[in-house]
Parts: C-alpha cells; sequence; structure tokens
C-alpha cells in the first residue's frame, strides 16, 4: 500500500496524531499536506506525550518527513519544534516544499483583527495567520519558502506587500505598525537556519513511490472544517479533505492506494459554528472531562457531543474512504446508553445529507438511536476482550457508514489500540 491518505473526518482532533503513529510504523515517509499551526496532533510513545503543530507525526517513528507545498508554514513554530526533538535525541530528518507559503507577522495580526471586527460573530480562528496566509496565497501576494532563502526576493516581494498590508491594518483599526526592514531581517535569519530543509519535495515524493516506498499522507483539521466542504464560514481555509492530498504534495490522484478516515467515538468542535449533536448536559461534561476535551493548540474547552452519523456519512463520501480508524471509544466506557444520531429532523422533514446551508443546518435537530452503553473498554488491545455492547456500537456505525472499522484506538497510548 504504497500511497495512503490519513485525514478526519469531523471537525478536528479526531486523534490523527495517535493514528499517524501507528501507521508510521509501516510507512518510509510522513507528509502533511495542508493546515499550519493550527493544528495540534498528540503521540505518546512509552508514557511521554509529543504535541506537533507542524512536523509531521511520523517523526517519532524515525521516518523521513516532508512537508508539502499545501502548508502554511511559521518558521519560528518549525524552529522550536525542531528544537524540541533535539533535546529529545531526535534529528528530524526534514524536507520543506520551496513552493510552501509562510505566514507573517502581519497574517498574526489580521487573523486577530478580522475576529474582533467579527465580534459575536467571530469563527473562533486558532490566531495563528492561517486564514489571512492562504488569502495572501490565492490573492498571490504570498511569499513561499523558495523566497525565504533567497534574500533578493524576500526584500523584493516585502516591499511590494508590506504597504498593502499595513493599509489594511489600519482600515482595520487594529493600531500595530509593521516595520519592513526589521521582518526582513527576522524572517532572512528564518530562511538561513531553514534552507538546507528547503527543496522540491514533488521529485522527492514522487520517486519514493517510483521505488515502491509507502508514504503516508497526514491530515490536518478534518473533513468538516475544509473550506468548500466544511461548515463554512466556520472552517478553516484549506482542504483537509482527501482530495488535499494530492493538491499539497504535487502527487497525481491516480497514484493514492487507500483512504484512511478517522472517527472519534463522538463528536467534538472547538471554535463557533454549528454542531447539531452538541450536548450541554452531564453527559456532555463526562465527555470534556473523561476524554479531556481540551484544545492541544490553544487550550480551549472542545464542544461536545454524541457521534453525528449524518456528518460523517457525508464525510465518507466526499473522501471515498476505504477503512476507519476509531478513537477514543474508552471515553464512553461507564456511560448507561450511547446514542448515535443517522439522521436530521429539520422542519419536519428527515434529512440524511449534511446540508450546506448553514440556515438549514441551524434548524435541524438530531434523531437519536439509543443504545446499551457498556462498562470498559479502556486499554483492551484485542477486539474479543470488547463488551458486546461496545461491539454493537461498532458494528452499527460501520454499517451505517458502509465503511469497515480496522482500527480501534482504547487509549491514547501507541500500545492502547486494536487492529
Ligand atoms: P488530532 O489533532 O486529530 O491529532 O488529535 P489531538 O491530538 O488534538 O486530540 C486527541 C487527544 O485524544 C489527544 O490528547 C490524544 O492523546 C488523545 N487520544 C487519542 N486516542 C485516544 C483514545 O483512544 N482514548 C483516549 N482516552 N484518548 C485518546
Ligand atoms: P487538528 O489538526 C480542531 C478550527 C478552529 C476554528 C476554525 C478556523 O489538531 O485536528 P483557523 O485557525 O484554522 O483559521 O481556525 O478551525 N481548527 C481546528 N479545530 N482541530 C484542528 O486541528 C483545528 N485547526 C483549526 O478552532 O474553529
Ligand atoms: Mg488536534
Amino acid at each position: 500500500m504504497p500511497a495512503i491518505i490519513l485525514i478526519g473526518l469531523q471537525w478536528g482532533d479526531e486523534g490523527k496524531g495517535k493514528i499517524t503513529d501507528f501507521y508510521a510504523s509501516r510507512a518510509d515517509c510522513v507528509a502533511r499536506f495542508q493546515g499550519g499551526n493550527n493544528a495540534g496532533h498528540t503521540v505518546i510513545v512509552n508514557g511521554k506525550k509529543y504535541k506537533f503543530h507542524l512536523m509531521p507525526s511520523g517523526v517519532i517513528q524515525g521516518k523521513e518527513v516532508v512537508i508539502g507545498n499545501g502548508v502554511v508554514l511559521d518558521p519560528s513554530v518549525l524552529l522550536e519544534e525542531i528544537e524540541m526533538l533535539r533535546r529529545e535525541g531526535i534529528e528530524p530528518s526534514l524536507r520543506i516544499s520551496d513552493r510552501t507559503n509562510v505566514i507573517m507577522p502581519y497574517h498574526r495580526i489580521l487573523d486577530g483583527a478580522e475576529e474582533n471586527l467579527l465580534g459575536d460573530k467571530k469563527i473562533g480562528t486558532t490566531g495563528r495567520g492561517i486564514g489571512p496566509c492562504y488569502a495572501d496565497k490565492i490573492s498571490r501576494f504570498g511569499i513561499r519558502m523558495g523566497d525565504l532563502i533567497d534574500e533578493q526576493a524576500l526584500r523584493e516581494k516585502l516591499e511590494r506587500v508590506v504597504p498593502i498590508k499595513q493599509a489594511m491594518i489600519d482600515a482595520f483599526n487594529a493600531g500595530e505598525k509593521l516595520n519592513a526592514e526589521k521582518i526582513f531581517r527576522e524572517y532572512a535569519e528564518y530562511g538561513r537556519r531553514l534552507k538546507k530543509y528547503v527543496t522540491d519535495t514533488t521529485l522527492y515524493v514522487n520517486s519514493l513511490l517510483d521505488e515502491d516506498k509507502t508514504v503516508l499522507f497526514e491530515g490536518a483539521q478534518g473533513c468538516m472544517l475544509d473550506i468548500d466542504f466544511g461548515t463554512y464560514p466556520y472552517t478553516t481555509s484549506s482542504h483537509p479533505v482527501a482530495g488535499g492530498a494530492s493538491i499539497g504534495t504535487g502527487v497525481g490522484p491516480k497514484r493514492f492506494d487507500k483512504v484512511v478516515g478517522v472517527l472519534k467515538a463522538y463528536t467534538t468542535r472547538v471554535g463557533e459554528g454549528p454542531m447539531p449533536t452538541e450536548l450541554k448536559d452531564a453527559v456532555g461534561g463526562h465527555l470534556v472531562e473523561k476524554g479531556k476535551e481540551y484544545g492541544t493548540t490553544t487550550g480551549r474547552k472542545r464542544r461536545c457531543g454524541w457521534l453525528d452519523l449524518v456528518a460523517a456519512r457525508y464525510a465518507c463520501r466526499i473522501n471515498y474512504v476505504d477503512e476507519i480508524a476509531i478513537t477514543k471509544l474508552d471515553v464512553l466506557d461507564g456511560l448507561k446508553k450511547v446514542k448515535l444520531c443517522k439522521i436530521y429532523e429539520c422542519d419536519g422533514e428527515e434529512i440524511d445529507n449534511f446540508p450546506s446551508s448553514l440556515a438549514i443546518l441551524s434548524r435541524c435537530k438530531p434523531v437519536y438511536e439509543e443504545m446499551d452503553g457498556w462498562e470498559k473498554t479502556e486499554g483492551i488491545k484485542n477486539y474479543d476482550e470488547l463488551p458486546e455492547q461496545a461491539k454493537d456500537y461498532l458494528n452499527a456505525i460501520s454499517e451505517w457508514l458502509d465503511v469497515p472499522i480496522n482500527i480501534i484506538s482504547t487509549g491514547p497510548s501507541r500500545e492502547e489500540t486494536i487492529m
């Protein structure tokens, strides 16, 4: 299975980091294809916790890692992660695409300023400058890694773009004064430090596939945060869907062999935007506390609710998912009853396709199928040892999605996994 795409099927934080680490043991290379340091991927090995924002999670397994052209890269964050790994005795074998767009200080300023202007209609972004950086890429104002390592190009691009950004900051009343020379000095230094990693990664990744090596494409965020297919405008600004792996690394669509969808056994979401199965009761509280549902990147409390299979079925279709890795089953341990939402009810009608209109979505009420809960799945490593009720729950999910569940995660550590 040489080219495997691993993506989140919900609103992010499905446990992609853990499952990527698991798959990475059998891969030669792990590549990120979209998003930036809005992501927070947790990997726990031998009791040690690693949180990655930019570095592909496969780095812990000592694999080759690639940051593809579809990513937006904050150099200071990447350099910190490289340092953190070195302190752990890991020297990453990293390649960064020369086409990757760079997050600049004005992107972070504008991210905050836009959110302020939106007030109570804000998106609840991570504040990392993601949206403004992708906007610049599309508007062709972007500074790419290839420019960062070419001082002449960096200077020229900054001369062109900084006055425009200053005008925007002034118009937004954000009160910040940009200093082009200071930005140049800081970013030229990042360029010098990162230069050795920057290359045409399309050559590298395609050559690995030519040699029948295995490349794992690690998604960030999740399908429901996709700029086109998610709950727009309450989304991120990239393509976390499987299709993003092609465009975000320069690997043709026909080369991919498999799509793995990571699905949390319930639903969570950080930031604003609709979430039909959100629970504000004691069960919601149980999920937050037992699931330790606090953001890996911003520390914000995640909104929690029952598993939304309307959204998941839509995600399986959009991504043509071959197999599901289900995570955090153990978090449902101890609940007397568990519920699945297979359809919504809207204006007296049943809806089974996830609507694109937020106005319709906001009127959708989940229709639940209730099932018996179970005592304990935590730490179980063998399918046969799972309680019958947990097996019934998994079978109901797999049947409704018409996709096999091949991995079941029963705890945060690498070994708490059932194949
Ligand atoms: P990602 O962004 O999709 O990589 O997910 P995050 O790392 O942001 O959030 C998932 C959280 O759940 C992390 O703290 C993981 O350590 C933890 N986790 C992953 N799988 C499991 C599991 O099966 N059970 C429990 N209890 N925690 C898990
Ligand atoms: P991982 O990879 C969960 C959410 C933010 C906000 C919206 C837009 O760890 O699953 P942005 O900063 O991207 O412009 O914010 O997207 N968001 C995430 N939610 N997990 C993530 O990443 C996320 N990355 C962004 O909370 O609602
Ligand atoms: Mg996360």
